[in-house]
Parts: structure tokens; sequence; C-alpha cells
């Protein structure tokens, strides 16, 4: 493994100073990235230009207008470009995958199938539709003949999968789940929320019908999101929301008619600085060639992986024996000590930002027990923010009896019901 590892492009915060218990500043360690990633500097940049020309968009006939719009539409356009879109699929902005995906879910024609290590956004609007709930199974292959089975008894429109687990990283195999999903009549749609952050993605290559993200994952904090896929079943479909820019008529005694393509679904203002900023994002990764990108997060996951093995009650969790080439995103458990407990030590001792708890997926959290901290990294990360949380979990495992920490009036203090307060 090579070290140090820099960060692959400067992100908004990299120099962050956060306080730890006893009233010190720390450089903040951010690896959270799969909550919310930071900024891409060259994003805020992008968006902090385009802001004096930000004007509503449709029909303005002032300057600004028509530059939101023509940003608006390049941004579209980028963006459908970037995840191999199709020529006739349509690119709808949301405000997030939550979004697209409860969009989708009012647009197709029959069954679905989901799996039981979906992030709840990949799961309950299919659920509230009577969707079929797969087990994983053990293994990718294992996954695959469950699927294949399941498609050979029953007929399904639809196969809905993450792309990558905001659990444990590991991606499953887009490109066979199509096939299969082609062969018995189905699409496949795809959660990419934790996948396109860390993975180029080609739809049409792939045979991926429908895809779905978020930019605040995408190092653009703003609320846009994206579903991009097929028409035809887009154009069928109930307004995702009522309102202006949805409609081309309306009459008092006749009703609506409604737009067809992406404006069907926009109805009302959209947040064109947030269409803007994942065009700038976009542009800023299409800027690093692929393999310095796989580089970067593998050699850093690995070291996670290696660290972390083999310490003395820690545990990492995966879904899959046969999973290949995860994303920067793993969970684990310390023993005797609540991941929340822990979570909040490491930042409250050691300026570490990581997550704790089932993070929307509860049913696969049931699967490892209960609730877990997970560390995940993007372009920002380094080596030292690596080091850094692998020398506190290993103090963690050695001392698990760490105190209750609370944040209070913005610093750590150890909890009042907590036998060691002051
Ligand atoms: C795999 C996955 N899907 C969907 C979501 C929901 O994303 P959002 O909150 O941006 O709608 C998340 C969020 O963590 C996620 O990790």
């Amino acid at each position: 493994m090579s070290f140090p590892v820099d960060a692959l492009l400067p992100v908004v915060g990299s120099d962050l100073l956060v306080p730890v218990a006893g009233g010190a500043r720390v450089p903040y360690a951010n690896l959270d990235y799969a909550a919310s990633s930071p900024p891409l500097l060259s994003v805020i940049e992008a968006v902090t230009a385009a802001v004096p020309m930000h004007s509503n968009v449709s029909r303005g006939s002032g300057y600004p207008s028509r530059t939101s719009a023509d940003s608006y539409e390049s941004a579209r356009a980028a963006i459908a470009a970037f995840v191999g879109a199709r020529p006739d699929d349509s690119l709808v902005f949301t405000r997030n995958t939550t979004d697209a995906l409860n969009l989708l879910a009012s647009a197709v024609p029959g069954d679905v199938i989901t799996l039981d290590i979906e992030h709840h956004a990949n799961l309950l609007p299919w659920l509230a539709r009577g969707a079929r709930l797969l087990p994983s199974g053990r293994s990718i292959q294992e996954l695959l003949s469950l699927l294949e089975y399941e498609l050979k008894m029953r007929q399904a429109a639809l196969i809905a999968v993450t792309g990558a687990s905001n659990v444990t990283g590991e991606r499953l195999p887009l490109r066979r789940l199509a096939q299969i999903a082609h062969r018995y009549g189905a699409r496949l749609a795809v959660d990419a929320a934790q996948l396109v952050p860390h993975r180029r993605v080609d739809m049409a290559a792939e045979g991926i019908d429908f895809l779905a993200f978020s930019g605040h994952k995408f190092y653009s904090p703003f609320l846009s999101g994206v579903l991009v896929g097929r028409g035809d079943w887009l154009d069928s479909a109930r307004p995702h929301r009522l309102g202006g820019g949805a409609v081309s008529t309306v009459h008092a005694d006749t009703g609506a008619t409604w737009q067809l393509g992406p404006a069907r679904h926009e109805a009302g203002s959209p947040d064109v600085l947030g269409a803007v900023a994942i065009a700038a994002a976009i542009d800023a990764l299409k800027s690093v060639k692929d393999d310095a990108f796989r580089r970067h997060e593998a050699t850093l996951r690995a070291r996670l992986v290696d660290g972390l093995t083999g310490v003395p009650g820690v545990t990492l969790h995966r879904i899959f024996d046969d999973a290949v080439e995860p994303v920067g995103i793993l969970s684990f458990t310390v023993d005797g000590i609540d991941s929340d407990r822990a979570a909040n030590a490491l930042a409250a001792e050691r300026g570490i930002g990581v997550r704790d708890g089932r993070f929307s997926a509860h049913p696969l959290l049931e699967r490892f027990g209960g609730p877990a901290i997970r560390a995940s990294i993007g372009v920002g990360t380094t080596s030292t923010d690596v080091e850094r949380l692998l020398a506190a979990v290993i103090d963690l495992a050695a001392h698990p009896d760490k105190p209750s920490y609370d944040m209070v009036d913005g610093e750590w203090t150890i909890a009042e019901t907590d036998p060691r307060a002051a």
C-alpha cells in the first residue's frame, strides 16, 4: 500500500477545525461522505459565478432568466451524457433520490421486486405499492439465481436495486441484473445514490432503465436530485407534483392538459443552482482519470479494511462473499460499546466524523445484529484521515468503557448521566 494518499480534488471544509472535549480545536477528519459529501471547491466557484445571473426559468424575457434557463437545460444534458442516458430517456430534476424513487413508484405499470438490503428510499415506495421483497442471499451468485427463479415464477414490470450498498459499499452486478430482468420482460431501476459519486455509470451500455441519485451526495450541497430513464413510463404517469410548468393548458371547465417530458414532473420553480452544481461536479470528476479515481478510493478503503481486520473486538460487516471492488463505504461494530457512544467518542475525543445507527436500512442492519458505525470516503479523503480513524478505533476496542458525550452549547462535554461527569 502506497502512502501518503492526498485528496484527489479540493473540497470546501478540508481545513475545518472542530472542538474536542476539553476545549481544543483539531482538524476535522470527515469520514461521513455517504451521508452528504462536502462540496467541491470548483462546484462552489461555479455556483458563485452563476448567482449574479440567477433568475427564474421559463418564459422570462430578461437576459438573466434566459441565461438561467440555458444553464438549467445545459446541466440536464450534461448529466444525461455523464450517466450514459439513451437519446429518448427523460431526465427529471427531483429534490433527491428519495423524491426520484417516489416519482418512479407512481409510474411503474406492474409488479415490482426489490431486495432486503435496500435503503428505505428504495424500499418503502415499493412496499407501499405491494412489491415483493427478495432476500439478497449470501453471494452475488445466489442473488442472481434467486432473482431468475422469482421472475420465472411470477412476472414483474420492474426490479429496483441499489447500485452500491450504503452500509457496506458492496456493488451489485448491474449489467447481469439488467440482462436477467430484460429476459423476463422487466426493467431495471438503480438507486445510484452511493454509486454515482464513486463509479462511472453507463446506463445504455449496462442496460439500466432508470437511475436515481442525489446532488448532496455528489459534491453539490443543494436540493437537487435526478431521475433519468425510460420516457414512455414517465410520460404516462400522473405528474409528480401538480402546478405551474407541468401543464400545457388549463380550462376552468375542462381541466388541465399535462406536458410530456421532464416538465410533466417538474411543476413549480426549479432549483437552477442545484442543477448547475451537479453539472460542475461532473466537470470536475471528468477531469480525473478513471484509474486515478478508483486507485484513490481503493487504496484508502483497503487500508481501512486491513487496519480494522484483526483488531480484537471489531467486526466488519459484509453482505456477499463474492462482491468485488466495493465503493468507499464500510460498517463495523466494536464489542463492549454501543455504536452511538462509540461514534460520539470519535467526534468528542478525536474530531472524527462517522455515522452510527441503522443507516435507513433496517432489514439489513437487523441481519447484522443491530446498529453499527459507518465510515465513508470520497475525493477529499486523505491517508491522514484514515490513519486517525484506525488509531481511534484501536483505542476504542482496547478501552470500550468510554464516557458518554453530549454536545452542549457547541462543546463536547461528558453527559450528566455518566458517572464520570464532574
Ligand atoms: C443508497 C441510498 N439510497 C437513497 C438514499 C436517500 O438519499 P436522499 O436522502 O438524498 O434522498 C440514500 C441516503 O443515504 C442512500 O444511501
